[in-house]
């Protein structure tokens, strides 16, 4: 039985006979290349499990090939040849990704020794990959991203939650993905054949949202010409996600406890209740248990919705997710504009991950869209990253901190430098925008006094119909078009 690929590559024709004759005699399928280049391309057409290879040949050198390969994906083991005398190199080659090296001339043992080796650690990665997959798999909920732990155990509860009637309450920062976890529990739900109802207790002014609610009956007030199905109704045997359940009026809040309670729901101004059979999600970026002490919820409210929660952590919490939530919204992205996926440079991604991510995942994927948009069509790299990804990368340590506590921020340099004054005049310019031209709100934005920003605006010869005359630079522009942004 073969076990295993190997790719043998030496210059030496001898060593390489010799190699794949008692690497064969074991029972491991051997091929073999005399340069690096030989390699490279054998190993476009076949994937070996390990590759053993000479440090020095002619043209590009092994240790070039151990970090090409090294970055394969998935990546192979290396394992290095090298002459006496130059241990130096093979440590080298270590750092690069290497397995290990063995020293010339080779000792049989030593060889299927270390040889063996290599395919145990083979075996448990393929055995980690394969776990980690149907972990993923098991937990895996269609649409929702995210391997990091805090993820699986909100997939985790969803699962457990879905096919009860329990009352779930869903916390998170805006953006986090709480309507999509309340979507999805309704779609592994036993409802899932109705429709979600989905209704924003912000987004309604007060005066409307009891008719809203729980509907009117003609004639109920002024404007109520006809008899009208409160949402409560219309998510009969279905599931009512209460969004921003937080900005509800306590007047509001113990007419929604009522109908929890009760079952049952009365239109404004019928007489008679309705009974009804509607699982209640709700879903607020307010810490409910802040609100009861401050008097705004009501604690009644509060422990009746608080039977199951679902705390949706912030992305920054989460960042190792970062580049698998890239991969996806940029696939999306493009998919939308008709084009192939395309990868995110090391720089971007870099960047991707530091940035403090106010607006959670919707922030994420916003910034991405743009990006795909922006880019070169092959790929997506820090140029195509507003600018307050590519030059913040940790908040303000209070979100309202005084002035002259902008020393919280750290600015990572790029690799390549970067025009310090331009990024001095598109800060002066967002203060500029952000306070409306007004120089003493944007000093105190910048930290500046009133004199130093006058100053500087008459240097860098910013006036407000500047902007409008010369257009804003590309990452001005991407600003402008409404990415959530800092406070
Ligand atoms: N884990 C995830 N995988 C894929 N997409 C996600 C994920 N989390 C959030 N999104 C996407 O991010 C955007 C915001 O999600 P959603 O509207 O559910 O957030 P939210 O918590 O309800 O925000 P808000 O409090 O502002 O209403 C949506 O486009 C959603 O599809
Ligand atoms: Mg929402």
């Amino acid at each position: 039985m073969n076990k295993g690929q190997i790719l043998v590559v030496d210059d030496e024709a001898a060593q390489r006979d010799i190699l794949r004759t008692i690497l064969t005699a074991e029972g491991y399928g051997v091929e073999t290349a005399r340069t690096a280049a030989e390699a490279l391309e054998k190993g476009g057409h076949q994937q070996f499990d390990l590759i053993l290879t000479d440090l020095k040949m002619p043209g590009a050198d092994g240790l070039t090939l151990v970090r090409d390969l090294s970055r394969a994906e998935p990546p192979a083991l290396v394992i290095i040849m090298t002459g006496h005398g130059s241990q130096d190199t093979a440590e080298q080659a270590m750092k690069q990704g290497a397995f290990d090296y063995l020293i010339k001339p080779l000792e049989r043992g030593d060889l299927l020794r270390i040889v063996s080796r290599a395919f145990d650690r083979i075996r448990l990665i393929e055995e980690n990959r394969l776990l980690r997959r149907q972990l993923e798999e098991r937990y895996r909920v269609e649409g929702i991203v995210g391997s990091h732990y805090r993820i699986q155990e909100v997939f985790d509860k969803l699962h457990r939650v879905s096919n009860s009637n329990s009352t779930v309450l869903i916390t998170g920062e805006s953006g986090t993905g709480k309507e999509l976890i309340a979507r999805a529990i309704h779609r592994h739900s036993l409802r899932k054949d109705r429709p979600f109802v989905a209704v924003s207790c912000a987004a309604i002014p007060e005066n409307l949202i009891e008719s809203e609610l729980f509907g009117h009956e003609k004639g109920a007030f002024t404007g109520a010409v006809d008899r009208h199905q409160g949402l409560f109704e219309a998510a009969d045997k279905s599931t009512l996600l209460l969004d921003e359940i937080g900005e509800l009026s306590v007047n509001m809040q113990a007419k929604v406890l009522r109908t929890l309670q009760e079952r049952e729901v009365r239109r404004v101004g019928g007489r008679e209740s309705i009974k009804i059979d509607v699982r209640i999600i709700a879903a607020t970026n307010k810490n409910l248990e802040e609100e009861v002490v401050r008097g705004s919820f009501r604690e009644d409210l509060f422990y009746r919705l608080n039977v199951v929660i679902i705390a949706l952590p912030p992305l920054r919490e989460r960042s190792t997710d970062i580049p698998q939530l890239a991969e996806y919204f940029i696939a999306r992205a493009c998919a939308e504009a008709g084009r192939p996926p395309m990868p995110v440079t090391t720089e971007a991604m870099r960047l991707l991950l530091t940035y403090h991510w106010p607006g959670n995942v919707r922030q994420l994927e916003a910034v991405l869209q743009r990006a795909v948009l922006l880019s070169d069509g092959h790929k997506v790299d820090y140029t195509d990253l507003p600018i307050e990804v590519r030059f913040s990368t940790l908040p303000p340590r209070e979100p309202q901190a005084s002035p002259g506590a902008a020393g919280d921020y750290r600015f990572l340099l790029p690799a390549e430098g970067i025009q310090l004054e331009e990024v001095e005049r598109s800060f002066i310019l967002q203060a500029m925008e952000l306070s409306g031209w007004v120089i003493a709100k944007a000093a105190k934005l910048l930290g500046l006094s009133y004199r130093t920003l006058q100053y500087r605006l008459e240097k860098f010869q910013i006036r407000r119909e500047h902007i409008e005359e010369t257009g804003a630079s590309k990452a001005d522009a991407v600003e402008a078009e409404g990415g959530p942004r800092t406070s």
